[in-house]
């Protein structure tokens, strides 16, 4: 069997509201104490939508993203609505991954048929932590229970599941993790997002950690919780195929990957990134990250964006590099090449290889090596010089 590395072409649509606001999260999510104006979002949508069609042109969707914030909290009317939209715009391939991302209560479950029939055939759960206390800590809307009934139902409607978990919580042992990613593992069908706890600035944490309210296992205790996550995914049949992200063989993300092997994405919504081909140019769009005020914006000149660049030549070479080694398939080093008109620095490149941080996949690829993941940032800087 070949191995198909087609980067894609994907739609990530950013739906901005949460019921709360969990503490370690920093993602542009808002809380409003009025319902939302789900028509007005989905008008603006298709009006944002229809703005990126005429800047990237006709192409075949291989995926779409409906991430947040809380997507569940959309009406399955909505969804169906975005989609339509997208449809409208360009070619859905017909076995297209659509993903929407959904919080595990059961309010949120009760809408799961709805969305399937929109079109929906991947769900991606926030599920955090299977003991209670824990999910008290993060400030979780959801019990055990209602995430285990969730991921029930979502088994039996989707063709496709994933469900996120946060490890490395304050006091939680290996013991305590290798039990409660076992327990995980029974529960997945085909993918896993296992993250470590990160304290975000900005984010309530952020603030209580400062205080010394609690602490977080860091530094040996933080890489002996990820050794026994890679091991335990890899010996029961979910390796990691990207820092975080577990999967069977052939059940890995196609939206995340196509962000992964630097494909092309059209991002819309408020606080949405896009990464497209403009006139045979990579360009960035960054849209305003405030719900109703992206909303306006879209109303009036069709569209939201209020950042973006045009990205060089050896820009679009540095991001290939931070994006494709944080996969286990590594990079096409012909593809480097030919995105920064160079190879890479051979002195560099050997020096990183004899401290066992990369190592090479063949003759063509490159990838970084489970200690060189933990480093990536200074893997990359060296490799770019
Ligand atoms: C932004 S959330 C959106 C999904 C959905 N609203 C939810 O909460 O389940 C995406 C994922 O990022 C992860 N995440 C967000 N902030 C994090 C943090 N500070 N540390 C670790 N993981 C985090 C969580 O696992 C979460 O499921
Ligand atoms: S983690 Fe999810 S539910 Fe919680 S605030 Fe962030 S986006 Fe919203």
């Amino acid at each position: 069997m070949t191995l198909d590395l087609s980067p894609g072409f994907g739609v990530y649509v950013h739906w901005p509201f949460c019921a709360a606001k969990c503490p370690y999260c920093d993602f542009n999510s808002h809380v409003r104490h009025q319902p939302v104006d789900q028509e007005r979002f989905a008008a603006a949508f298709a009006t944002e939508l229809a703005t990126m069609r005429r800047r990237t042109g006709a192409h075949e969707v291989t995926s779409i993203f409906l991430g947040g914030g809380t997507p569940s909290l959309m009406r399955p009317e909505t969804v169906g609505a975005v989609l339509d939209a997208i449809a409208q715009n360009w070619t859905i391939a017909a076995d297209a991954e659509i993903t929407l991302e959904a919080n595990p209560t059961s309010v949120e479950a009760e809408r799961f048929r709805g969305y399937r029939a929109a079109g929906v055939n991947r769900v991606s759960l926030g599920v955090q932590a299977l003991n209670d206390k824990d999910l008290r800590f993060l400030g979780r809307m959801h019990s055990v229970s209602e995430a285990l009934h969730a991921i029930g139902l979502a088994r039996e409607i989707f063709p496709r599941l994933s469900f996120d978990l946060i490890y490395a919580r304050p006091g939680q042992t290996p013991e305590a993790w290798t039990a409660e990613l076992e327990q995980a593992i029974g529960y997945a069908v085909d993918h896993l997002s296992l993250y470590q706890l990160t304290i975000e600035e900005g984010t309530r944490f952020h603030a209580l950690y400062h205080a010394g309210k609690f602490q977080i296992p860091d530094g040996d205790h933080a890489a002996d919780l990820y050794a026994a996550t890679q091991e335990i995914t890899a010996a029961r049949g979910l390796p990691a195929y990207e820092i975080s992200n577990h999967a069977r063989p052939g059940a890995e993300s196609r939206h995340n990957l196509t962000y992964w092997r630097y494909g092309e994405y059209v991002g819309v919504g408020p606080g949405a990134h896009g990464r497209f081909l403009e006139d045979g140019t990579r360009i960035v769009t960054i849209a305003e990250k405030h719900p109703e005020t992206w909303a306006g914006l879209v109303e009036a000149q069709g569209h939201g964006i209020v950042d973006g660049e045009v990205l060089s030549r050896s820009e679009e070479a540095d991001e290939f590099l931070l994006m494709g080694l944080r996969l286990a398939e590594g990079i096409d080093l012909a593809r480097y090449e030919m995105l920064s008109g160079k190879t890479l620095s051979g002195r560099y490149l050997s020096r990183l290889q004899q401290d066992g941080l990369v190592a090479p996949i063949g003759n063509s690829r490159l990838r970084a090596t489970p200690q060189g993941m933990i480093v990536l940032d200074a893997v990359v800087a060296d490799l770019a010089r």
